[in-house]
């Protein structure tokens, strides 16, 4: 049956708006980043994510609808980001595309944004099948998930503090680099020496799949504060934390993987755009005889395109909201309603 949906996104501060089309596939996706708008700040201010996306929704519908030459009336079913995330910025797309669908009087769907993420990659042509692995490695989360299906997930392990993202981001800011710092670090660190300073891998040495990254910014602090006058320093500092991170990450995939038995691996939000995360990864599966999956980048950090397809899924499912319009700040991922 053909069904087209269209996925709104706001959980943090990208505005994101596409339209999926079950014959045809992703027929447009819109963003507007609020980088530019909160970098004065150091970071997200809240009510100004809020306010900005309730500015920009209208005109993205209206721009993804004319790219997919569509109309509302063409249209089977509006998703949006119910949660994780910040609840303002939460409430402003689950408000707009509440609205949208009652007033169209098609089904709304409300979707959990580390579900949406871990599934982005079924948009590209290289896709893995049911079941895999997935490393959520985003701003807010990092964690690995059995993924038996849509809609059935089991985490594996997960952060005991700072999210990978999050330690970029601070890290980054450590080093006087600008909101958000994740991809400015991993330049810096292209030009680090190599060599220099070798970083501990948090929570390596011991069983299991939890991370801990915390530990790993402070030691930063001090190596950065007790070797002053060097030109080259942040650099240095930046390709050892970039190093850490990235290694740490590649020892608790493989472990996920050998742990699960499974040979595929799924990586997906924003630090999967990680040049380093992504050739290590391509490496590690090479050695095991394993396969590694990811969606583009510009689909790994927060986009509509992932929502609309997750949306897509769902709605094919049957699965609709009440006229309530509600969000969630906190979501854990268990506990993410099963498909049928
Ligand atoms: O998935 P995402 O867009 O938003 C959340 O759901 O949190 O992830 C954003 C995070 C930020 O912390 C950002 O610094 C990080 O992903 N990030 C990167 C890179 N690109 C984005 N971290 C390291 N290397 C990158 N190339
Ligand atoms: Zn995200």
């Amino acid at each position: 049956m053909l069904l087209r949906v269209i996925g709104i996104e706001t959980s943090c501060d990208e505005t994101g708006v596409a339209v999926y089309d079950s014959e045809c596939g992703l027929m447009a996706h819109r963003l507007h980043s609020q980088m530019r708008l909160h970098a004065a700040y150091g970071g997200v201010v809240p009510e100004l994510a809020s306010r900005d996306h309730i500015r920009r929704l209208p005109s993205l519908l209206k721009e993804a609808l004319v790219e997919s030459r569509m109309s509302m009336s063409d249209v089977h079913g509006v998703a949006y980001t119910a949660g994780p995330g910040l609840i303002g910025a939460l409430l402003a797309g689950a408000s707009f595309g509440r609205s949208l669908a009652m007033s169209c009087d098609i089904p709304a769907i409300a979707l959990h944004h580390m579900e949406a993420h871990l599934l982005a990659v079924m948009l590209e042509d290289n896709k893995p099948q049911f079941p895999f692995v997935a490393l959520l490695v985003s701003g807010g989360h990092t964690m690995l998930v059995f993924v038996e299906r849509v809609g059935n997930y089991r985490i594996l392990g997960e952060t005991l503090d700072d999210a990978v993202g999050e330690a970029f981001d601070k890290t980054a800011k450590l080093l006087g680099l600008a909101y958000p710092g994740g991809p400015l670090l991993a330049e810096l660190a292209k030009s680090g020496d190599p060599h220099r300073f070798d970083f501990p891998r948090p929570m390596t040495d011991r069983s299991g799949l939890d991370f801990s990254f915390s530990g790993l910014k402070t030691y930063t602090m001090n190596t950065l504060y007790s070797n002053t006058g060097n030109g080259s320093l942040h650099a240095d500092i930046a390709c050892a934390f970039q190093a850490a991170v990235v290694d740490t990450l590649i020892i608790k995939c493989r472990r996920s993987l050998k742990q699960t038995g499974l040979n595929q691996l799924v990586v997906a939000g924003g630090v999967g755009a990680n040049t380093m995360l992504r050739e290590r990864l391509d490496e590690m599966a090479h050695k095991d005889g394993a396969a590694v999956f990811y969606p583009r980048k510009e689909f790994c950090t927060d986009n509509g395109a992932m929502i609309a397809y997750a949306g897509y899924l769902r709605c094919q499912a049957g699965q609709v909201e009440s006229l309530k319009i509600s969000a969630r700040a906190r979501w854990p991922m268990d506990e993410i309603t099963a498909l049928d």
